[in-house]
């Protein structure tokens, strides 16, 4: 690693004690900073699925600090998250990231039981776009009933939270089903993931897939690479079934062998050799899980790329000014859509990059893992 982890860590901690007085004005989740101003997520308000990470990276930064200003603006997101539940049609399966990074982060770290109670809440939830035909919906537009997306992979850790958590099996049996028909009907040979399958909601049988956020059907959008990677190295940890270690690794090989000489990752690993578009949150969070699988295997392959990825990212698209808002440059929401930014800050590539950080410090808070996974 060239870059020195705990000095770049430091320096973000001080951007944030700058930074964080500013979203506390606003009544609405950071989304993305665009120097002077936090930018509130360009649909639904509060109820847009990145709405946890604003939290999540306070509690990251809570942890190293100590810092009371940090854990009072985590709090007063998750009081803003958990007003959400009170607009149920808004929420989509992506409660796992929006509610483990806030209550579960702070039931962790402080014990609040009612952080628990909220966060037990949004498992029920996601249970509750379980189709027993054998996956885990992902939107509520009626016409995509039998959507599954490869993202729902990162929000099984509120069920198998929940389950270890409660006792309940229950979670961890419908995280097990959603997981199984991921593997079977999205990982494909080479080790890339599809985006979204659409699976009848009758009998459960795949129809057709669909080419979301990447580049084309078929294609290999970045971050939903990472979000196999990650979503399945956690699965592993979280349940000890080898099956789903293969798949992590599967993916982290197609990624590993797409990682660019500069370190920055591409918006799609199949996009035109011309197009210049990137997303460097698939990069931050490719790292995390490279990370991860690195702990949980011993093989320092993962560590090796997953330094590759963070050097890059601090060399070239971090914006360690304390004054500006917002950290990790040149995030992309979706290849062709670019309502949600492009090449802008996005609030999840920080939250991935603080964590992969504190990874390659040797203090990860391991938001992810359920209380008896966490021994690994
Ligand atoms: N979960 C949606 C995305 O990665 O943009």
């Amino acid at each position: 690693m060239r870059n020195n982890v705990n000095s770049i860590l430091e320096k973000i901690a001080r951007k944030a004690r700058a930074t964080a007085p500013l979203a506390a004005r606003c009544p609405t989740l950071p989304y993305s900073g665009d120097g002077k101003t936090w930018q509130p997520a360009p649909f639904d308000g509060n109820s847009w699925w990145t709405g946890g990470f604003w939290p999540g990276a306070l509690w990251l930064l809570y942890t190293v600090t100590g810092d009371e200003a940090f854990r009072a603006e985590a709090l007063r997101g998750e009081d803003l998250l958990t007003a959400e539940f009170r607009a149920f049609n808004r929420l989509n399966h992506d409660v796992g990231f929006m509610y483990l990074l806030s209550c579960g982060a702070n039931y962790r770290l402080t014990g609040s039981a009612q952080a628990r109670t909220d966060c037990l809440h949004a498992a029920s939830l996601l249970m509750g776009r379980f189709n027993p035909a054998g996956f885990i919906r992902a939107w509520n537009e009626p016409e995509r009933v039998g959507y599954a997306i490869i993202d729902c992979m990162m929000n099984l850790s509120l069920l198998f939270w929940a389950t270890a958590e409660t006792g309940d099996p229950r979670f961890a049996h419908v995280a097990k089903v959603h997981a199984d028909t991921t593997l079977r009907d999205f990982l494909r040979p080479d080790g890339s993931v599809a985006h979204i399958v659409e699976f009848d909601p009758e009998t459960g049988a795949k129809v057709r897939e669909h080419a979301g956020q990447g580049y084309a059907l078929g294609s290999a959008w970045s971050r939903g690479q990472a979000w196999g990677l990650y979503g399945f190295a956690m699965a592993y940890a979280n349940t000890g079934d080898k099956r789903y270690l293969d798949a992590a690794k599967a993916i982290a090989d197609f990624f590993i062998a797409h990682i660019r000489p500069d370190g920055l990752t591409d918006c799609d690993f199949l996009q035109p050799k011309e197009s210049r578009r990137l997303d460097n949150i698939a990069g931050a969070c490719g790292a995390s899980g490279l990370l991860e699988l690195h702990r949980l295997t011993g093989e320092n392959r993962y560590r090796e790329a997953a330094e590759r990825l963070v050097d890059g990212l601090i060399d070239r698209c971090c914006d360690l000014d304390a004054a500006s808002c917002g950290l990790l440059t040149h995030c992309t929401a979706s290849y062709h859509d670019d309502a949600a930014g492009v090449h802008i800050n996005i609030v999840y590539g920080d939250f991935f990059l603080i964590e992969a950080l504190l990874k390659l410090s040797g203090r990860d808070a391991k938001l992810w893992y359920s209380r008896e996974a966490s021994a690994l």
